[in-house]
C-alpha cells in the first residue's frame, strides 16, 4: 500500500497519499496501525491496542510490564513514535522505545525515560551499542512535561549517522566513524522494541526512590508510529531496488541549523555524557569522544 497515514491530535487524521504511490512498495511509509504495525510480546493482557490501532498502551503492575514490538525488521530507517509517558508518581519505572538487531553482537540505539516522583523531571536516557558493546550513554531533561501531553521522539538511522530527535529537535548524533575503527551499525536489521517495566534499583536518582505500588497500575501511552524505512525481509532490502527522490532520509546528516539547535539542547539539557566522564574511563575516553572529522 503506497498511502500514508498521519494522526494530528486525538480525533482528527490526514491521509495523504503521497507521491509514493509512484514509487510503489518499494519504499515504505506508513503510519498509525498498531494492529498492522506490532506485535504484543508479553505483559499478559496488560499492553492493549486500542481505537481501530491508533493507539496503544503499555501498563506495569507489581506483577509484570508489558512490551510490544514491531513485525518488520529493517536496515536503515527514520522511525517515529509520539508517546505520552506514566504521569504523577512514575518513579522506579521506565518505558522504553529501541531498534535492536538479534544474536550475541547485536546492534541496538535506545531511547529510555526514566520515570520520577510526581513534579520531579523525567530523564530521557541514550545509548548506542555496535556488535554488543554500549557504554555509550547520554541522558537529558526535557523542556516540557512528558506526561502531559503526546511529543514526537524519533531516530534517524541511515549509513552516516544516527541521530536521535525530540519533537523534530536533535538531541543526540552518532556519526559513522567506521574509518577510525570505530564499529557503525549496518549490517544487522533491527525491529522496533518498547517495553514498560520497574527499575527501582537504578532508575530514579541512581535507585534511591522505588516505586510506589499503591500508584500502580502505571500506565504510557503510543501513538503514530511510522517507519519512513527500508524493510528487510529474507535479506533483502526493500529498498535496494529503488530509484526514488522521497527517500532522502537516507542521506539526512545535521546541517548548520540542526547543529546549532542540537547544541542549544546539549548545552541546557544534558544531565550526563559519557563523553566527559574521564573517572569512568581511566584508560582514556572512547575512540568516537576524541576523533574530530571537521578539516
Ligand atoms: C557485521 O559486521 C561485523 C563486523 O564487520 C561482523 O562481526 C558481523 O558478523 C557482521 N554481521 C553480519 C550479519 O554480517
Ligand atoms: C528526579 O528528580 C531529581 C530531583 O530533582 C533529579 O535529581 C533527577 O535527575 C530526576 N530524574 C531521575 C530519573 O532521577
Ligand atoms: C527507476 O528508474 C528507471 C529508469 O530511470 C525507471 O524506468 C523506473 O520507473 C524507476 N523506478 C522507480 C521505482 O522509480
Amino acid at each position: 500500500m503506497a498511502a500514508s497515514f498521519s494522526y494530528y491530535n486525538s480525533n482528527v487524521f490526514v491521509v495523504a497519499v503521497t507521491t509514493s504511490l509512484l514509487v510503489g512498495s518499494l519504499l515504505v511509509a506508513f503510519a498509525g496501525n498498531f494492529d498492522q504495525d506490532v506485535d504484543i510480546t508479553w505483559g499478559d493482557g496488560r499492553a492493549k491496542i486500542l481505537n481501530n490501532g491508533k493507539l496503544l498502551t503499555l501498563s506495569l503492575d507489581k506483577t509484570s510490564g508489558s512490551g510490544f514490538q514491531s513485525k518488520n525488521e529493517y536496515l536503515f530507517g527514520k522511525i517515529d513514535m509520539k508517546l505520552k509517558l506514566v504521569p504523577g508518581n512514575s518513579a522506579g519505572t521506565v518505558t522504553a522505545y529501541y531498534l535492536r538487531s538479534q544474536g550475541s553482537s547485536w546492534d541496538e540505539i535506545d531511547f529510555e525515560f526514566l520515570g520520577n516522583l510526581s513534579g520531579d523531571p523525567y530523564i530521557v536516557h541514550t545509548n548506542v551499542y555496535t556488535q554488543g558493546k554500549g557504554d555509550r550513554e547520554q541522558q537529558f531533561y526535557l523542556w516540557f512535561d512528558p506526561t502531559a501531553d503526546f511529543h514526537t521522539y524519533s531516530i534517524l538511522w541511515n549509513p552516516g549517522n544516527i541521530i536521535f530527535y525530540v519533537d523534530g529537535r536533535p538531541i543526540r548524533e552518532f556519526k559513522n566513524l567506521q574509518s577510525f575503527g570505530i564499529p557503525y551499525p549496518k549490517n544487522q536489521s533491527m525491529r522496533v522494541y518498547s517495553s514498560l517495566w520497574n527499575a527501582d534499583d537504578w532508575a530514579t536518582r541512581g535507585g534511591l526512590v522505588k516505586t510506589d505500588w499503591t500508584q500502580a497500575p502505571f500506565t504510557a501511552s503510543f501513538k503514530s508510529f511510522n517507519a519512513n524505512a527500508c524493510i528487510w525481509s529474507n535479506g533483502v532490502s526493500s529498498c535496494s531496488s529503488s530509484n526514488s527522490t522521497s527517500n532522502a532520509w537516507l542521506s539526512q546528516e545535521l546541517d548548520s541549523r540542526s547543529q546549532k539547535r542540537l547544541t542549544w539542547v546539549q548545552k541546557n539539557y544534558m544531565v550526563y555524557n559519557y563523553c566527559s566522564d574521564t573517572k569512568r574511563f581511566p584508560q582514556g575516553l572512547p575512540l568516537e569522544c576524541t576523533v574530530t572529522t571537521k578539516a
